[in-house]
């Protein structure tokens, strides 16, 4: 198996990290373990890295692929969800210098989704988008449960998108068919007028459901919490965002950390991709990171 996802603002968040090498770190957000394997460099045989990440997909890839130190001592890779990152710690029984968020999804669970249909171009997978299988609840599930007006309130919120009403509508109107990505991507494009397909149409409305099937905001909100409450004093905080809402979190939560002295704001407002890493590699384009020092 190849990697699948490059890594972004790679240069940029570990230099916001300043790894001392017999230093404690985590990665919440292994994904393919691009980030992961550049702390994991940085670090003497005293050093450890704490690897999270809830698709056990990804830890099974970066296990195998990373096999020759994947499971030397000091790299520890956990199957979680981070926002129940206290426990690990405490497990371990040492504060943190510095912990990483890379949010969403990485470019494995698009590409190579183990039949998942977190992709609107996998026209053949169900809609599932559990990152977590052990979940219960699929997206498919989450169509036939909702009424009309939750579907709205779902897409107009967590997706951002006009025409969540009468994407809901036809939805209802139509569930008894809808079992593929592929049925609910044509709908969508049925629905929506032409004007508006200047990136694909599906886009927001299958934003809105992987945040919902995956409880997204709110891990991060407890994540935030629970990373900051455990972060040494001096350590830092780093989070790569892709989308205004879980920006939004992020920002918040530095200003009242930076407002109630508990937070120092570092790289003044965010860091975003130069040019030449937007060109490189366009999935990086939206990204946003911001750092804190916990004072
Ligand atoms: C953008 S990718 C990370 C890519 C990684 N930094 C790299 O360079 O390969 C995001 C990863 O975070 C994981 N993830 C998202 N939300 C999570 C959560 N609440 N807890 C743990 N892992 C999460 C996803 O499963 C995905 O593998």
């Amino acid at each position: 198996m190849d990697k699948i996802h490059v890594p972004v603002l790679l240069k940029e968040t570990i230099d916001s990290l300043n790894i001392k090498p017999d230093g404690f770190y985590i990665d919440c957000t292994l994904g393919d373990g691009g980030h992961s394997m550049e702390i994991l460099k940085k670090l003497s045989s005293n050093g450890l890295l704490l690897s999270i990440d809830r698709d056990q997909n990804a830890i099974n890839f970066v296990k195998e692929y990373y096999k020759e130190v994947s499971n030397s001592s000091n790299w520890i890779i956990v199957q979680s969800n981070f926002s129940e990152i206290e426990k690990h710690v405490k497990q371990i029984g040492k504060e943190p210098d510095g912990i990483i968020m890379d949010l969403g999804l990485s470019s494995r669970q698009l590409e190579d989704s183990k039949n998942r249909g977190f992709s609107y171009l996998e026209e053949n997978e169900p809609l599932d988008m559990r990152m977590d299988t052990n979940l219960g609840v699929t997206a498919k599930d989450l169509l036939n449960a909702f009424s009309e007006k939750e579907l709205y309130y779902i897409f107009r919120n967590y997706g951002e998108e006009k025409y969540s009403y009468k994407i809901a509508k036809e939805i209802k109107k139509n569930i008894s068919s809808i079992n593929t990505v592929g049925d609910l991507t044509r709908l969508i494009y049925k629905v929506m007028p032409a004007v508006s397909f200047n990136k694909n149409p599906s886009r927001r409305v299958f934003q809105a459901l992987r945040i919902v099937v995956n409880d997204e905001l709110n891990s991060l909100k407890d994540g935030l919490d629970n990373s900051f409450k455990i972060l040494k004093t001096g350590g830092i905080l780093s989070v790569i965002s892709f989308h205004s809402l879980e920006d939004r979190i992020v920002k918040n939560f530095f200003l009242d950390k930076s407002r109630s002295g508990e937070g120092e704001l570092l790289s003044g407002n965010h860091i975003a991709p130069t040019d030449e890493e937007r060109r490189q590699n366009p999935r990086s384009a939206s990204a946003k990171l911001r750092s804190i020092k916990k004072i």
